[in-house]
């Protein structure tokens, strides 16, 4: 199992439909094509784990990084691990900003 984690800072004309159109993208083609992860929104600014086959990951990831609804698209890590963490999850997405005291898991939005 092949994980990359990255961080992004959100375009400052980002709205929340942009956010649910982003899940509505990433639901659709995570779940067809094997691929779990999740998605934190906090200060204006992403993080996002994405999980799946090494090579479908990193195609994602290249569409990801011209993805004009954010810049500055910092790599973090990538790396091989024997199981998902998000296994659940086509894209868990959580929104930090506006429920900072939430537990973090049981509150992810299932998508
Ligand atoms: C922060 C962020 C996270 C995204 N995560 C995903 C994702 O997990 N899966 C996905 O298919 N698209 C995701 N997208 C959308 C892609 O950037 C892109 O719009 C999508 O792959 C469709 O690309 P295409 O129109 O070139 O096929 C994300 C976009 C942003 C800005």
């Amino acid at each position: 199992m092949y994980e990359l984690v990255y961080c992004s800072k959100a375009s400052p004309d980002l709205t929340h439909e942009d956010i649910l159109s982003i899940l509505e993208t990433a639901k659709k083609f995570n779940s067809e094509n094997n691929i779990t992860g999740c998605l934190l929104y906090y200060n204006q600014e992403f993080a996002q784990i994405l999980e799946g086959e090494r090579d479908v990951v990193m195609s994602l990831y290249e569409k990801i990084k011209k993805d004009k609804r954010h810049t500055f698209v910092v790599l973090l890590g990538t790396g091989n691990k024997p199981n998902r963490h998000f296994a659940d999850w086509s894209m868990a997405y959580k929104d930090l900003d506006n429920e900072v005291e939430a537990p973090l898991k049981s509150d992810f939005m299932k998508t």
